[in-house]
């Protein structure tokens, strides 16, 4: 069976975006893939955090994984920190890639413009990340869009390693969804949905009361002509509603652009198409919360079965590198 692996970072809420175009993919894989998902705290404290932020953020982000959808008994979900692997072969990796091609990934440029403390973790982060595919000998990495750097420099790193010291790494591939799922913010359109915009009227949290959730849609920038179409170019509000009412109820966005002639009923089925998607999600996420304990338990299974796989990684990786035995 394929082996998939994916990460996300333990950093804000969850929103609709993340929903609609990964999290909800990866509760579909789980059912045809040998699915490993992985929350990574370590990449997280890539950014100075207090220590509340980020156990809490790693607990709640664990929680809404299973509320939407991550079975503990069907993938290997666990907190990458639980696998001390992870460390250790981010460590070596390190020592495999060179200045100049961390130097050249865009999303340290763009993150380090953004912080006043910049460490040399969020430099080699890249290391980390190639660490938590490759310890499982993944074949596909399902990520958006702006990992595909990330993911070819992973495969880079394990071939100069499996060149410089025998075949140690499997190679992954990137698999990035289809454009349909991109869901942008509500207010600024062009942009995609995400907490770090720090735009909380555009954006849809996955725990957003049905109240929120319509006035946000409903006050969603849109544009003047009165037109609804499906036309992301020259019409990004409509067509981002188009798109997630489309994902929302499994109907094709230029197919649902037919049906409507005033904006005013397109927001509120869009709005009303949201509430029902994420009420069993929200139930779910409210029991979970409940019993922190459960949670803890099930983390604990998920990273005894990821480090079955890691350790026998490592082992090889520690043999083929040249270190002594203990
Ligand atoms: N860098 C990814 C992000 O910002 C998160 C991540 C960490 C990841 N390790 C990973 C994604 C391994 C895929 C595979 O979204």
């Amino acid at each position: 069976m394929t082996r998939v692996f994916s990460g996300i970072q333990p950093t804000g809420e969850q929103h609709l975006g993340n929903y609609l175009g990964a999290t909800r993919n990866w509760a579909r894989m789980q059912r045809t893939s040998d699915a490993f998902f992985c929350v990574v705290d370590l990449h997280a404290v890539t950014i100075p955090k207090a220590p509340g932020e980020v156990r809490d953020g790693s607990l709640r982000l664990a929680q809404m994984l299973m509320a939407v959808g991550l079975d503990p008994e069907t993938c290997t979900l666990f907190v990458q920190s639980h696998v001390r692997e992870h460390a250790e072969l981010g460590w070596i990796l390190q020592c495999n890639v060179s200045y100049g091609e961390l130097s050249r990934m865009t999303q340290f440029k763009d993150k380090s413009g953004r912080h006043d403390f910049i460490s040399a973790g969020l430099f080699t982060y890249p290391a980390l990340q190639a660490a938590d595919i490759l310890l499982y000998d993944t074949n596909e990495v399902p990520v958006g869009d702006d990992q595909r750097q990330h993911i070819e420099i992973t495969r880079d790193i394990a071939e100069r390693f499996n060149s410089r010291f025998g075949e140690t790494f499997v190679l992954p591939e990137a698999v990035i969804p289809a454009a349909g799922a991109r869901v942008m913010d509500l207010q600024r359109p062009t942009d995609k949905m995400s907490k770090s915009l720090d735009s909380p009227k555009g954006t849809i949290g996955l725990l957003d009361e049905p109240g929120q959730i319509m006035k946000k849609i409903k006050s969603a920038v849109t544009d003047n002509d009165g037109v609804v179409r499906f036309d992301p170019e020259q019409k990004p509000g409509v067509s981002n509603l188009l798109s997630i009412l489309g994902a929302a109820t499994d109907r094709e966005p230029a197919a649902l652009a037919e049906q409507y002639e005033q904006y005013g009923a397109l927001k509120s089925d869009t709005a009303d198409a949201v509430i029902a998607l994420l009420e069993p999600i929200q139930a779910r996420y409210r029991e979970l919360e409940a019993d922190p304990g459960e949670t803890a338990r099930l983390l604990r299974v998920g990273a005894d079965k990821a480090r079955a796989i890691a350790t026998d990684t490592m082992d090889r990786v520690r043999s083929n590198l040249g270190l002594l035995d203990a």
